[in-house]
């Protein structure tokens, strides 16, 4: 198939009149995205009969689990669905219904089957209702299996390499009599295909996520990601640029450049280019005013993305930079391809170029052959590090990952005991951290008016903190200086000076 366009830059009405221009009598196009907008189309002219039968809206409920890239992804999802003529709904009486699943830990797994089970009750009261499911566990064939044989209520199931076919498969399934009683699976394996210019929707109108790359080539030997999300492709940063302009336009302040490494980022591009680079495109575009990144891997980090930090006025003061161990032994046998040292080092660079920068981390507790001492090397190094907050994982066997088949698996009670001393330590370096940072004045971006009392706004500073203080709701989207007076732990209350 043809890749045709390439860049996510149209805005609604450019994408409504490409869609005027679709004959629906003609056969569907094979080029993409037109094929797609000639199932939206089609998707239209139903919903529109459908809703007048019905006398009410068509109802779509999308439930995100797992990382930013599925986050993004459901934006995109739910764009779909709203040029299509569905609304949004919290509910899950819906009359579409998704799950974006992950599947990086198997408690992920195992809620998505329990969402699954209680969702028979709902299918009984509305037969029409489509429930379908897509993301990360669905790129495992052993899930489809099991959701083939024992959850026969699903009607559509697709992966992390085909969500922009989302039109085209709800058109086959909602218009093709013979489609209407299977389970429609399609899934794609190790596809290069990037399809944009697609409707997509953002959550904040002032703030949004924008892949650069999708995939993983680092296999560190616990993590499913490479597996379930492919290999690593860049896109050209002519497009990641157009597209953040095209935001920007729209209202767009503050930008998520968003990859699984994101320091390896245009490495396998034809005309290769840094991060770093990106970066300094990204920081020229007059309006733009924030620019955060995530994850960044250690092995990456390179003194010139460091340099770029330091020189920006844009790149937030955060890094999230995940150790996973402190033990090098045990780094190494996890495929992360740095030590303690190197590790350490990094921190100090990074504290010596951006004084204020903020660090946050990932941790697995109880990988297989973590003795003791590897986890009190672990225990030092947060306190050495001293991170801004930490998110502690308990190792999870992974099904065709090479940790899953190592020797010395390590007791879940002592997994659970060392999991708890960290969580511990962990949390009380923060509070001392946060506390250190109270009395001082910050830029925060409103994010919103606070859900619990109304006269509370809530917002982010630079360092990724949030911070509750009182203000009016026309201030949502703005930036405003606030003194952060009080810490609470997860975040500040504040006042406006
Ligand atoms: N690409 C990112 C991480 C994505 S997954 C990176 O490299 O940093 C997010 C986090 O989940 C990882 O950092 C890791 O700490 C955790 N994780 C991944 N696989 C896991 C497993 N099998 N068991 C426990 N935690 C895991
Ligand atoms: Fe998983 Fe490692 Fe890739 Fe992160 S870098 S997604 S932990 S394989
Ligand atoms: Fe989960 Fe997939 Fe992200 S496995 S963490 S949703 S890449």
């Amino acid at each position: 198939m043809e890749i045709a366009g390439k860049k996510d830059v149209m805005n609604r009405k450019e994408i409504e009149k490409r869609l005027e221009k679709i004959d629906l009598t003609l056969p569907p196009p094979e080029t993409e995205p037109e094929r797609q907008y000639y199932f939206i189309r089609l998707l239209q002219d139903w919903a529109e009969k459908k809703k007048k039968e019905l006398g009410r809206p068509l109802y779509a409920n999308i439930t995100t689990f797992g990382c930013q890239m599925n986050a993004r992804d459901s934006e995109k999802i739910l764009g779909i669905m709203q040029m299509a003529g569905f609304e949004e709904t919290e509910s899950e009486e819906a009359d579409f219904l998704l799950y974006n699943t992950c599947t990086v830990r198997e408690n992920a797994n195992l809620k998505v089957y329990g969402r699954l089970g209680q969702l028979k009750k709902q299918k009984e009261k509305n037969p029409d209702m489509v429930i379908a499911l897509c993301g990360c566990m669905m790129q495992e064939k052993e899930v489809v299996e099991k959701i083939g044989k024992s959850y026969r209520n699903v009607d559509i199931i697709f992966g992390t390499h085909n969500i922009f076919k989302l039109a085209e498969l709800l058109s086959i399934k909602l218009l093709d009599q013979r489609a209407k009683q299977k389970m429609l699976i399609d899934i794609w394996d190790g596809t290069e295909e990037i399809v944009e210019d697609l409707p997509n929707e953002r959550k904040y109108s002032f703030k949004g996520g924008v892949n650069i790359m999708f995939g993983c080539n680092n296999f560190c030997s616990y993590c499913i990601v490479p597996y379930v999300r492919g290999r690593e492709r860049s896109r050209e940063p002519e497009d990641i640029i157009a597209e953040i302009k095209c935001m920007v336009q729209d209202g767009v302040k503050e930008v998520m450049l968003l990859g699984q490494n994101v320091n390896s980022y245009g490495k396998n591009l034809k005309n290769p280019v840094t991060f770093a680079e990106l970066l300094r495109r990204a920081e020229e575009i007059e309006g733009l005013e924030r620019i955060r990144f995530m994850t960044s891997h250690p092995k990456d980090l390179s003194d010139e993305l460091i340099q770029v930090m330091a020189d920006s006025k844009k790149i937030c003061h955060h890094m999230h930079l995940p150790l996973q161990s402190g033990s090098s032994r045990l780094l190494k046998v996890m495929n992360r391809r740095y030590t303690k040292e190197d590790y350490l080092l990094l921190v100090e660079k990074l504290r010596k170029a951006v004084p204020d920068i903020a660090l946050t981390t990932d941790i697995i507790v109880g990988f297989p052959g973590e003795t003791e001492e590897d986890f009190e090397e672990t225990l030092d190094l947060v306190r050495t590090v001293g991170y801004d907050n930490a998110f502690t994982f308990l190792y999870s066997k992974r099904t065709g990952t090479p940790a899953a088949s190592m020797e010395g698996q390590v007791l879940p009670e002592v997994a659970k005991e060392r999991f708890d001393r960290l969580l511990t330590e962990v949390q009380q370096i923060s509070a001392q951290k946060a506390a250190k940072r109270t009395g001082t004045v910050h830029t925060i971006l409103v994010e919103e008016v606070n859900q619990q009392d109304s006269s509370l706004l809530t917002g982010r500073g630079s360092q990724n903190f949030l911070v509750h203080f009182p203000g009016d709701k026309a201030q949502v989207g703005t930036f405003v200086n606030v003194r952060l007076e009080e810490s609470k732990g997860f975040y500040y209350l504040g006042k406006q000076v």
